[in-house]
């Protein structure tokens, strides 16, 4: 087939490494997508081509620099934290290639260049819910412990000004490494602190390890609840993290057990295509992803180049398995709901299961 007419897309993911489970469950989603919806498109055969950055962004950035310079991709997606999409930002820009973000979170990033579109989620989107549901249930005085980089910083920042505007008290604000995190010294000076709650965000993969550390030092049993934003209670690690879990409050915008019937068919089908792997708000940032570069393909039938195709990745609507989700033209940020969800057990598995909503919710993070 001639080169023209392949459309391309380079998918970088950590596969290896501390950020794995994120690039397994992007590259299963995306599959999923192309099973589903097949791979030819308004003409044009979709090659999607894979790429292991081992979340190091000097790794993502020479990546990105081959796929552009040598493969040609029509589309740059992926990009499993923050500082791996930051470090590709400026050769989206140069290039003039949209740049995808499906799981990174920072609310910055999509200032970055011009050519960013993100379908994963914002951290001042769901910290903000949390600000807002935590003291209306008695929860009045929070310690926060967050990893230490971009979308930690971002958690900590806004749910504390929202909180302390609700009135809450932070009487300390922690925050780990991203690289090897031992959450031991911190959990203990939290036990110390002895606060109504205790507000978490660690990157996906990372839940297990902090629910488990805080069960064994009984911080439950000490009346320090859990609180934080979904990605400590990952569909993904959930199910194993057992009954310490129970309880959890958590907002984010996707939950496997969200009831809709896109819903039931995408984890059903996930499943089915990948061993009984439950799908996390990864897999629907990969899936959701995949779904606004198949439509700009079909809008511009592949003509126009990446100008053309950022211009038809705007102000796209859809439902996806997450609910209602709305591409912002002037921001090129995700707009969806966010939900408030306990974990609870249904059908011998643990569930973050949904009690409420706050629809249609736009970055609180922009500055412009
Ligand atoms: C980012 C990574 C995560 O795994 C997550 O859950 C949220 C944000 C990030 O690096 O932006």
């Amino acid at each position: 087939m001639a080169q023209d007419n392949v459309f391309k897309i380079g998918l970088i993911l950590p596969m290896t490494g501390q950020q794995a489970t994120t690039g397994r469950q992007i590259e299963a989603a995306a599959r999923l997508w192309m099973a589903q919806n097949g791979d030819t498109i308004a003409g044009k055969k979709v090659q999607l081509i894979l790429k292991d950055d081992t979340s190091v962004p000097d790794v993502t950035r020479r990546l990105a620099q081959e796929l552009v310079v040598n493969e040609k991709v029509n589309v740059l997606a992926g990009f499993g934290i923050t500082p791996s999409a930051l470090a590709v930002a400026p050769i989206a820009t140069q290039s003039k290639t949209p740049l995808v973000v499906m799981a990174a979170a920072t609310s910055s990033i999509t200032e970055a260049s011009p050519y960013v579109v993100r379908t994963s989620f914002t951290l001042p989107q769901a910290a903000v819910a949390m600000a807002d549901w935590a003291p209306k249930n008695g929860i009045k005085n929070v310690v926060t412990l967050v990893t230490d980089y971009g979308p930690g910083l971002d958690a900590e920042r806004f749910f504390k000004s929202r909180f302390e505007f609700n009135g809450g008290k932070v009487p300390e604000a922690l925050r780990v490494p991203l690289r090897n995190p031992d959450f031991a010294p911190f959990l203990q000076k939290v036990r110390d602190l002895k606060p109504d709650a205790l507000f978490v965000f660690v990157p996906s993969g990372a839940g297990a390890a902090v629910m488990k550390q805080f069960g064994e030092r009984g911080m439950d049993k000490a009346g320090i609840r859990l609180i934080g934003t979904g990605d400590v209670t990952d569909d993904d690690q959930l199910n194993d993290m057992g009954d310490v879990a129970l309880g959890v409050v958590t907002s984010h915008h996707y939950s496997a057990y969200h009831p809709s019937a896109a819903n039931k068919k995408f984890v059903a089908d996930f499943q089915k295509a990948n061993k009984g792997m439950r799908p996390n708000f990864m897999a629907v940032g990969g899936y959701d992803g995949m779904r606004v570069i198949y439509e700009a393909l079909k809008k511009t039938g592949g003509k126009g180049g990446g100008d053309a195709l950022l211009a038809a990745m705007k102000g796209q609507i859809f439902e996806s398995p997450r609910g209602p989700v709305f591409i912002d033209a002037q921001t090129r940020d995700v707009v969806h709901n966010i939900y408030l969800r306990k974990v609870e057990k249904k059908d011998g598995q643990l569930h973050n299961v949904e009690f409420d909503v706050i629809k249609d919710v736009k970055d609180p993070g922009k500055t412009k």
